[in-house]
């Protein structure tokens, strides 16, 4: 059972309108994917389908994959969305072919993994040459105040976990990242076979600033977030 099957109602729900989702990871997202018309893409831990929706409205032909079953109960997505765990052991879904995709877009799914090797050069085997992956992650320098604020002094240059609690809506959920450096980042993408198109640091939507006054200042002077634009070599 994964963590996310206990929250996957509230996560949904919370996802559709929060800050953190809706004005932030999800737009700097969409716009790095750009025009998505007819495109063949696969959303690796597509939870319960936020970003698989926005993706197939504007035109995309979308599957996922999630290690959850609750997410992917949520996701109602198209029948080859199917339960997955990235990174672990050599068994896949069958309906996933090399070269299949042109897209991959893995949002806030990489810093769950300890060794990103495995399921980037998964991503890379589905992705045609020439196709894309957006990734989206755990701002490094975010994850390493946050550890420093509560009394402990990890090395940014480490690999390192952290566990935590983390509220859902009116819910909690267990979660262990896995942070890393920048350059661990784009070791295991060029390791995998990806050129680096573009790393962006964006700031939450405009309209945030109104809606969500407290939180948004938090976001206002240091990124949350780390965006990957890369391309298959
Ligand atoms: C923070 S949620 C993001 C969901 C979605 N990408 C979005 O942006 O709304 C992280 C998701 O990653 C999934 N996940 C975590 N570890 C995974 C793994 N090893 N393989 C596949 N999915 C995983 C979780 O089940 C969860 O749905």
């Amino acid at each position: 059972m994964s963590d996310y099957d206990t929250v996957a109602e509230a996560y949904d729900l919370d996802n559709e309108t929060s800050l953190q989702n809706a004005y932030y990871e999800r737009p700097a997202t969409l716009a790095l994917a750009g025009d998505v018309t007819g495109r063949r893409i696969l959303d690796a831990g597509c939870g319960a389908g936020p970003l698989f929706a926005a993706l197939r409205e504007r035109g995309a032909v979308v599957s996922g994959i999630d290690v959850s079953a609750g997410m992917v109960e949520r996701a109602r997505v198209a029948p080859r969305c199917g339960r997955r765990r990235a990174g672990r052991g050599r068994r896949r879904p069958a309906a996933v072919r090399a070269r299949e995709f042109d897209d991959v877009v893995a949002s806030l799914v990489l810093h769950y993994l300890r060794d990103w090797g495995p399921a980037l050069t998964g991503f890379r085997r589905v992705l045609r040459t020439g196709g894309r992956l957006t990734a989206s992650v755990n701002h490094p320098t975010a994850e390493y105040v946050i550890e420093r604020m509560q009394g402990r002094r990890p090395d940014y240059f480490a690999v390192y976990s952290q566990a935590g609690t983390w509220p859902v809506g009116d819910q909690t959920v267990e979660v262990t990242f896995w942070n890393r450096p920048l350059h661990a980042m784009t070791d295991a993408f060029a390791a995998a076979g990806f050129r680096i198109s573009s790393i962006s640091e964006p700031p939450p939507l405009p309209e945030a600033r109104d809606l969500f006054p407290g939180e948004f200042a938090h976001y206002a002077d240091a990124p949350n977030f780390l965006f990957f634009a890369l391309q298959a070599d």
